[in-house]
């Protein structure tokens, strides 16, 4: 047997990241409050992705550590199928109180990943269940991300994800939306609204009666922060509701107050048919995902025998008591403190200070929306993403957590951020990207 020291690095094989590389020289937090970070050797790091982009209230909130330790010492589970539990039902109806008013269900999930599995099989059950059983094409997007699993990498539109494992057949994808015209855009870029005129394309090729769901992250934020050109959004609505396709918005990201709106769905006053939750759902503290539907989407598979399971699928911990509980105090932790209005309102200050990183070296775009903020750098030649992931590194070493993508710096703090932090944000940054091989 081996023996391995409590602290050996290597039985834990980390996701997404470059293992050998982080385990010689490992990047630990220990502690968190408020927008900062405590790392092990005892500093701070001003959190500039609220995590992984789901910490939007901030870190050791007291309302949402409450309700979890309160809950866990109360009813720490419930089975998921056949049997029920308060918390559960009370925060479907919070979420749909806070939702674009066409939605009208939640199916709970743990994860955004699962959000997505899940919203493309309800939207395959949607069409059976209505005799349009021959609808089983799915339409992704270049550059889409929705998760890991077999589902999201087939619609998603990311070749590392996809390659090694192929995908599912019968999915086809949108070009994406990011043009080079556009550089420099403060908010949603002016040009390319016509490139959602490739589903009439698409329609035409396959034949608009086999394609189930079209699924777009309304803005996508893992392939480096891409935004929706005027009108697109719009666009794609029209195309589908024309042809009986279902549009399902990925929010993992862009929910619970990220652009300064409940979701972009209302961000945009585009309505989807099914809106994909997780992340900010609990402030990222238990893991939780919610898709919501509209009232024909679920009322559709509300025939038959009463007694009969309507959907087959469901997760053991779809809806888990603890979750529920972390996800009620977090949307009153949201509601309390206007988190999402304050998003709003501090999102202009946000984009000057952005945009005022535009002389340094090597930056090629910078974009923004809401709370959202991307930097692109020239990539050194031969070495794509060496030059973002030495932002990143340095970033870190003056107590600055921000995120890389290939060579785009993204950053998505949480939502209590001050300007103090957004200035000490813009202070850091320059003295790193002026410093950058
Ligand atoms: C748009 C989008 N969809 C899905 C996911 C997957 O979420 P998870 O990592 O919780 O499975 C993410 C994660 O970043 C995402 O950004």
């Amino acid at each position: 047997m081996n023996v391995h020291q409590p602290n050996d690095l290597s039985a834990f094989w980390m996701p997404f990241t470059a293992n050998r590389q982080f385990k010689s020289a490992p990047r630990m937090f220990v502690s968190a409050e408020g927008m900062h970070y405590r790392t092990q050797d005892g500093r701070e790091v001003l959190d500039g992705t609220a995590g992984l982009w789901c910490c939007n209230a901030g870190h050791k909130r007291p309302k949402i550590v409450e309700a979890v330790q309160s809950q866990v010492a109360e009813l720490d589970y419930a089975p998921a199928f056949q049997m029920g539990h308060p918390k559960a039902f009370e925060l479907a109806n919070r979420l749909i109180q806070m939702a674009p008013e066409h939605m009208g269900h939640v199916f709970y999930t743990n994860s955004g990943s699962e959000s997505v599995e899940t919203a493309l099989k309800i939207a395959l059950a949607y069409h059976r269940a209505r005799g349009e059983g021959q609808r089983t094409r799915l339409i992704g997007r270049e550059r889409g991300y929705h998760g890991v699993n077999f589902g999201g990498i087939s619609v998603g539109g990311i070749v590392n994800n996809r390659r090694t494992f192929g995908t599912l057949p019968g999915v086809d994808h949108l070009p994406h939306t990011h043009l080079k015209e556009n550089g420099f855009s403060r908010g949603q870029p002016e040009h390319g609204a016509h490139l959602a005129d490739e589903l009439e394309r698409i329609c035409a090729l396959h034949g608009p009666e086999t394609i189930a769901a079209v699924i777009v992250e309304p803005m996508a934020g893992s392939t480096g922060v891409l935004l929706p050109p005027k009108g697109y959004l719009e666009r794609l609505r029209e195309i589908t509701s024309k042809h009986g396709i279902l549009l399902i918005f990925d929010e993992v990201i862009t929910g619970f107050g990220r652009l300064g709106a409940s979701f972009a769905a209302e961000y945009f006053g585009v309505k989807p048919d099914l809106m994909v939750t997780a992340k900010g759902l609990t402030n990222g503290v238990i893991p939780m995902g919610a898709v919501f539907t509209t009232p024909e989407i679920h009322d559709a598979f509300m025939h038959g025998p009463e007694h009969l399971i309507e959907l087959f699928h469901g997760y053991t911990y779809s809806g888990n008591p603890i979750a529920a509980a972390a996800g009620l105090a977090t949307l009153e932790t949201y509601r309390e403190e206007g988190l999402f209005e304050r998003a709003a309102e501090l999102a202009p200050y946000w984009e000057d200070m952005l945009h005022g990183l535009r002389d340094l070296p090597h930056v090629i775009d910078i974009r923004n929306m809401g709370l959202i903020g991307a930097i692109e750098l020239e990539p050194i030649e031969g070495a794509p993403t060496q030059r973002a992931f030495q932002a990143f590194l340095r970033a870190f070493d003056e107590g600055l957590l921000i995120r890389t993508t290939g060579d785009i710096i993204a950053m998505s703090p949480p939502l209590i951020i001050e300007k103090s932090h957004i200035d000490r944000i813009g202070e850091v940054l320059r003295g790193v990207l002026r410093d950058l091989d």
